[in-house]
Formats: C-alpha cells, sequence, structure tokens
C-alpha cells in the first residue's frame, strides 16, 4: 500500500517509485466498470470501455506512462482549457473575463438554460457556451487562419503537431445541432463575437483533435511549468495565462462536479467526453488519463478515481 502523504511539499518522488506507483494505480482501477461510454456523439459510441491509459509528465521533462498511454482519441472539451489560454494570452485576463467569465453555472456542460438564467452570458470557458465564445475570440481574418491559431496552439502545448480526427468530426457535425443553438443563442444576446456557423464548425474540429493520455500530460505540465513545455523548451504562453486557465479549471473544468473534485482531488482539472482527463499539479507537473466509460456529468470515471489516489499518494493535494 501507498503511504498518504500529509502536505503538498518538495517535488515529484524518484522516477522509479513514479513508474511503479502508476503501475499499482492502473492495477488498481483497471477493473472497475461503472460508468458509461459518451453516446450522443455516434462516432464515440463505438469506444473501447477497456481502454485505460495513465501517464504522469513532470516540469523537468520526465514522462512516466503506463497501460493505454499512447492510444489516441479525440481531445474534446479537454481543448477548452488550453484555447482559454491561448485566448487570453491574446486578449488579456481582464478582456476574457468580460467577455466569456470564470464563474460556475452549477448545470451540465450542454446546457441552454444556464444561458438564460445569465442574461446571455457564456459564464466559462469549460462549459460549451463559453468555450464556443472563446473560440470566436481567436484572432485572424479567415477561418482557416484562426484554424492554423488554434491548431498550431494546442500543438504547441503537446510538444508535437496534432490532426484531427475526420471521422470523430464528420460525426460530430453531423450530430451538433445544439451546439448551433447555443451559438445562435449567444450571438442573438451579442455574447459571441463572430460568425455563429464558422465558430462551431472551428469549436467542432478543435474538439475533434487526437491526443493520447501523454499528450495530455505534456500540455497540462507546460501550464503547471509556467507555461513552458517541459518537453520542447518552447514557451507557449505566460505565466499569468497559466495562472488565470488554471483558476478558471479550479471553479469550472469538471462542470457541475467541479466543487466535489476539489474537495477529493485538490487540483484543478479539465475532462472531456471521449474519456479524457488532465490534472494539474502547479510547479511539478500533470497527469493526463484515457478511459472512456464515463459519470453523469461526462467525466472519465477511472480517470477520476486514478487522480485521487495519485493526488492521495503523492501530498499533490493543493489545500
Ligand atoms: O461539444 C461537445 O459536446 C463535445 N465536442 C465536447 C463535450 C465534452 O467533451 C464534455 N465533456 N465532458
Amino acid at each position: 500500500g501507498v503511504q498518504e502523504a500529509a502536505v503538498s511539499t518538495g517535488s515529484l518522488p524518484a522516477p522509479a517509485d513514479v513508474q511503479g506507483l502508476l503501475a499499482a494505480t492502473h492495477e488498481r482501477y483497471q477493473q472497475d466498470r461503472r460508468g458509461a461510454v459518451a453516446d450522443y456523439i455516434p462516432a464515440l459510441a463505438a469506444a473501447d470501455p477497456d481502454l485505460f491509459g495513465l501517464s504522469l509528465a513532470a516540469v523537468d521533462g520526465a514522462v512516466h506512462s503506463v497501460g493505454d498511454a499512447t492510444v489516441e482519441f479525440s481531445i474534446q472539451s479537454i481543448s477548452k482549457a488550453f484555447l482559454f489560454a491561448l485566448v487570453d494570452s491574446e486578449l488579456g485576463h481582464e478582456t476574457v473575463r468580460q467577455a466569456v467569465g470564470v464563474n460556475n453555472t452549477g448545470l451540465p456542460f450542454d446546457s441552454v438554460m444556464a444561458i438564460e438564467l445569465n442574461a446571455g452570458r457564456p459564464m466559462n470557458a469549460m462549459v460549451n457556451a463559453g468555450a464556443i465564445a472563446t473560440t470566436g475570440l481567436v484572432p485572424g481574418s479567415t477561418g482557416d487562419e484562426r484554424w492554423v491559431f488554434i491548431l498550431d496552439g494546442l500543438s504547441a502545448f503537446a510538444g508535437r503537431d496534432l490532426h484531427v480526427d475526420a471521422e470523430v468530426y464528420r460525426s460530430e457535425t453531423a450530430s451538433n445541432g445544439r451546439n448551433r443553438s447555443i451559438a445562435g443563442l449567444l450571438r442573438s444576446y451579442g455574447s459571441l463575437a463572430a460568425d455563429p456557423h464558422e465558430t462551431v464548425d472551428l469549436y467542432t474540429r478543435q474538439c475533434s483533435v487526437k491526443v493520447t493520455a501523454e499528450d495530455l500530460a505534456v500540455m497540462g505540465a507546460t501550464l503547471a511549468h509556467g507555461g513552458v513545455n517541459p518537453r520542447t523548451g518552447q514557451r507557449v504562453v505566460e505565466p499569468s495565462v497559466c495562472r488565470d486557465t488554471l483558476a478558471a479549471l479550479a471553479a469550472s473544468g469538471l462542470y457541475e462536479r467541479s466543487g466535489d473534485w476539489l474537495y477529493e482531488i485538490g487540483m484543478p482539472g479539465k475532462s472531456g467526453v471521449s474519456g479524457g482527463l488532465v490534472t494539474i499539479s502547479p510547479g511539478k507537473g500533470a497527469l493526463g488519463s484515457f478511459s472512456p466509460p464515463l459519470d453523469p456529468a461526462g467525466n472519465s470515471v477511472r480517470g477520476q478515481r486514478a487522480a485521487h489516489y495519485l493526488s492521495s499518494a503523492l501530498g499533490l493535494n493543493l489545500f
């Protein structure tokens, strides 16, 4: 058994310990069969519920992985965290707060009611409304230019060239009436800066970008490391942008379950409906996980359990 560390101190344990701990964590939760694979996007319904990968990236560049950590899947809502960072980096702390917001809705990620209840404000960049509003703020004079900004930005966080899963993009485009409605509603309130059709298309493409659990760990570790990618050494964003992003994640990264998440894990995190999850330990590193079965809020069951276990074992709870 792993001893629970009392407080968050120092750096991650020695590499050998981390690898053994990750393997033990993987074994502990592999047999957990709770949760259900997302099916509102047809291409996601076919995901293998047994896939389970964990990867831990430290700010010094060390990466430790176990299980299906190099299997690609669509990033989905985890893109929202990094789009927020990229747009914050362009427009600044106060502009994104005013245009998008940083408060939790208390409602599911695809809520339309949350927009109506808040006078048309998108509320935060981690729910679909706020993510669409954030993508609407991406700089560029054409859709192509804006797409290059998005894909290059996500790739810089990952430290490698990322690509779209064409099948997921096609499937989601054919079934995203709800996001189109959200964009239209935001636009009617003056809360979406760009064309709603183009913005939903960019948002859908951004959600379809393929990553692995290892990529998520490196992307998260870049936020943990003040914006410098620990794998490439490239500065992606400034430290102040990391602070803004991690604050927004703490408030809303796991939607209406963000309070429970913070209470149990004590670190900012972001989930996606394909089963990805990233948990960030500021100054230390990040955990990326992939396991498709989700809880009712749309958060990976095994991913949350693994994050909880590792947070305790490594003493990473910030509080
Ligand atoms: O817009 C959607 O519904 C999806 N592309 C992303 C939603 C998502 O990942 C929610 N996460 N748990």
